[in-house]
């Protein structure tokens, strides 16, 4: 597959034009000096740096410095781009342009955001159908849960395209992108943030089935001070200055933004949200070392299943036992900063996969066992624990999905760009609060 060009005479109408962050953005995007990942190393070391990441966010102490330290990176930072004064940013967030791309001229694009694109990134720049095929497969095969619909779209595709995945189109098999989501408020001292992109199968029958990929945002060369400490200012400016751009130098613009900002390199990781057979559930999926000496020629990594970020294992915690009073004892050390939603949960309190059954009642964390005395201090503290993990925030203020297929956000996601826009300003802005983990606006819906 060939990485798309992006449009440079329209980079350079714009250079003359409106936005000099939007042009160097492009001109960026057009030179290979500039971030280009064909000149990125596609060897192993890539897709084992991405899978040593964890979800970054603010206050994560994941180690993502050496990741942002690489040669791409590095690249990109000493190029010396004179973006002149700053523009001033724009008072109004236009939600489409700088928080969620929701676009047909952008989303049905499959140069840049189908599957077997993504796929290709995730595969290190390689053809993505092995990959699949195994991840497709795993789901089945985790000790800690076995799930049978992934692969179910496997045999449907092979019953048309083969059995041998290298041979795929992978655009064939039936998922619609359902947006591009701006996470730059999960910026950390590495890193400004995330770029994601979603997707739903649109089989009639082999859904719901929801996958998201999460790319870092590299920094550009003005999201430093003078110390060199991040502050993500420029592109949050950059971001922002889409809210202003005509519709055609918008559309330049995002592609060029996507040119630049997803690569193999950058690539995270992917999360699902799977409900082909009940009940719903949410993995995440990190490239390692293919295990299997057999294979490891053609698949050098493979996607596996990690504990989630900032998910409590509910289930497993309140039953009692030793692993119980380990985890009631780390609450009540840590009431105030969980309460906050700023504590980062250990993973040995992570589940590897979360799961809700449809129209049953929540499930809650059980915290009897806190003393009295803290739990009346914060009354909301189970609550504020679960709602920075993933079946929580899904299911409460929304029916599990965030952006369905039809590209329509719940009514949690819907509050969320509201503060997303608002933390977007203040970011450009130099004055931006470092959130919390879990939901960004001020009062969400917490569980029942
Ligand atoms: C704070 C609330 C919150 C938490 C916690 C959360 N999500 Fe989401 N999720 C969202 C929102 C909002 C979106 C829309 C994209 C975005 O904003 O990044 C989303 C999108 C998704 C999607 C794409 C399908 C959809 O629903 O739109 C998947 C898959 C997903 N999340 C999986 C997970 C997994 C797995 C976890 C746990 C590791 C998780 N999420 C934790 C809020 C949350």
């Amino acid at each position: 597959m060939t990485r798309p060009e992006p449009d440079r005479i329209a980079a350079a109408r714009l250079a003359s034009g409106s936005s000099a962050l939007v042009a160097l953005l492009l001109a960026c995007a057009a030179s290979p000096a500039c971030g280009d990942d064909s000149a990125a190393p596609s060897d192993a070391a890539t897709p084992l740096d991405a899978a040593e990441a964890d979800l970054g966010t603010a206050g994560d102490a994941d180690s993502d410095t050496t990741r942002d330290a690489s040669a791409s990176d590095a690249r990109l930072d000493a190029t010396p781009l004179d973006a002149g004064p700053e523009p001033p940013v724009p008072a109004t967030i236009v939600r489409n342009r700088s928080l969620t791309w929701d676009q047909p001229s952008l989303l049905d694009d499959p140069e840049r955001l189908g599957l077997a694109r993504l796929m290709w990134l995730v595969a290190g720049d390689r053809h993505g159908g092995p990959l699949v095929d195994r991840w497709f497969r795993r789901f089945a095969t985790t000790a800690h849960s076995e799930r049978l619909g992934p692969q179910l779209l496997l045999e449907q595709l092979a019953q048309s395209a083969g059995v041998e995945p290298s041979l795929w189109d992978l655009d064939a098999l039936p998922f619609r992108v359902t947006g591009v989501h701006n996470r730059i408020d999960l910026r950390s001292d590495a890193h400004c943030g995330e770029i994601r992109v979603s997707l739903a199968s649109i089989d009639p029958i082999l859904q719901p089935f929801h996958l998201i990929f999460l790319f870092r945002q590299s920094p550009l060369a003005d999201d430093r001070d003078a110390t060199g400490a991040l502050h993500c200012r420029a592109t949050a400016r950059l971001w922002a200055s889409f809210s202003e751009l005509e519709e055609d130098a918008f559309t330049v613009a995002a592609r060029a933004l996507l040119d630049r900002a997803l690569r193999a390199d950058t690539f995270l990781v992917v999360e699902t949200l799977e409900f082909l057979i009940s009940p719903w559930e949410w993995r995440q999926w990190f490239l390692e070392p293919n295990p299997d000496s057999a294979t490891v020629a053609t698949l050098p990594f493979v996607l596996e299943n990690r504990p989630l970020f900032q998910t409590v294992d509910s289930p497993r915690l309140n039953r009692p036992g030793p692993e119980r009073d380990d985890f009631l004892a780390w609450v009540s050390a840590n009431a105030a900063e969980l309460d906050a939603r700023r504590a980062l949960v250990p993973d040995r309190f992570r589940a590897p996969s979360a799961r809700v059954n449809q129209g049953v009642p929540w499930i809650p964390l059980d915290l009897s066992g806190v003393s009295p005395e803290v739990l009346g201090r914060y009354p909301r503290l189970r609550q504020q624990i679960e709602i920075v993990g993933c079946p929580a925030c899904h299911a409460t203020d929304a029916e599990f999905v965030q952006t369905s297929a039809e590209r329509v956000v719940s009514p949690f996601y819907d509050k969320e760009l509201r503060a997303r826009g608002e933390h977007l300003r203040a970011i450009a802005l130099g004055a931006a609060p470092a959130p919390p983990f879990g939901p960004l606006q001020a009062e969400p819906r917490l569980p029942p």
